[in-house]
């Protein structure tokens, strides 16, 4: 069953006419970035030579997701701010909003993916701070890129796509799903192959790759961070199909379960505390996707 969705995945994106990629300079900064000694200032320099990628950092530093920074103009001066890591984070999310930017083709509205995107990267890691997860940073990261799939899937097949959602709303069940039934495969499968292509941690892959699983009794523990947070997300309205959930209480406790169920295989925390922390969630999301694209 993995192999034949794969396949599919894979013939589908064989008849993309153009397949995206991430920008030469991002995917140069990576690569530096994993480097075991990293150079912050070959880092620099690679990004500074891609203005869009460097004003595009800018902004995302700039916004309330890093607020606590002040107000930084250089991509320099971020970086000394900043680390590998938050920097490395930073790339991660641009590229995602590069490969998203050029979408006006998607019968998604772009602006409900980047609230998904980065409703599910901000839970993520506070689901991970919450229970002492040693790299929060990773699990927003995965949070944002985890769906990338379907925005580059709805974009090359926007015929079928439409199916898929016109689907997805009539029955009331999970976009996933209804892909599935138009496809034979899924952004999960997609969103693999475009993250093996473009080089991305493998530990991202995963998560990209097992958000969905109906298994996440076995799933890595990033990806059931990612699982979790997705649930939650979609739960409280926070959709890539929009304000579908006309029940947010509902699907909240929902979500809630399932953290309560599958959590303690990899930490422990007080959900009703943690729950709370999130009150303000939704305009801190919507904010956030403000500041980046105004
Ligand atoms: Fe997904
Ligand atoms: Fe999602």
């Amino acid at each position: 069953m993995e192999t034949e969705r794969l396949n599919t995945a894979s013939a589908i994106m064989k008849g993309f006419t153009v397949l995206p990629t991430v920008p030469a300079a991002a995917a140069k900064a990576i690569k530096l970035l994993n480097e075991d000694d990293v150079d912050m200032g070959a880092v620099a320099d690679v990004m500074l030579a891609d203005q869009v990628l460097a004003a595009r950092v800018i902004r995302i530093v700039n916004s309330p997701l890093y607020k606590a920074m002040g107000q930084i103009h250089s991509v320099r001066q971020a970086l000394m701010y900043l680390g590998p890591q938050k920097v490395f984070e930073i790339i991660l999310t641009s590229c995602f909003l590069e490969v998203t930017d050029s979408s006006s083709t998607s019968p998604l509205r772009i602006q409900d993916c980047w609230k998904h995107a980065f409703g599910v990267g901000l839970v993520a890691r506070r689901l991970a701070e919450s229970i002492n997860h040693a790299q929060p940073e990773k699990a927003y990261v995965a949070g944002i890129l985890h769906d990338v799939g379907e925005v580059i899937l709805s974009q090359h097949r926007r015929q079928e796509y439409m199916r898929a959602l016109v689907l997805a709303r009539a029955e009331g069940i999970d976009l996933y799903d209804a892909e599935l039934r138009v496809f034979s495969t899924s952004h999960a499968e997609v969103g693999r192959l475009l993250g093996e292509q473009w080089n991305f941690p493998t530990e991202f892959i995963e998560v990209i790759f097992q958000h969905h699983s109906h298994h996440l009794k076995s799933v890595a523990p990033l990806a059931l961070l990612v699982a979790l947070a997705d649930r939650f997300c979609i739960g409280v309205g926070l959709s890539s199909m929009g304000e579908q959930n006309p029940n947010k209480i509902l699907g909240c406790a929902e979500a809630v379960e399932l953290m309560r169920e599958h959590l303690p295989r990899i930490g422990t925390c007080n959900l009703e505390k943690f729950v709370t922390s999130l009150n303000g969630l939704t305009d801190e999301v919507a904010a956030a996707v403000q500041s980046i694209y105004a």
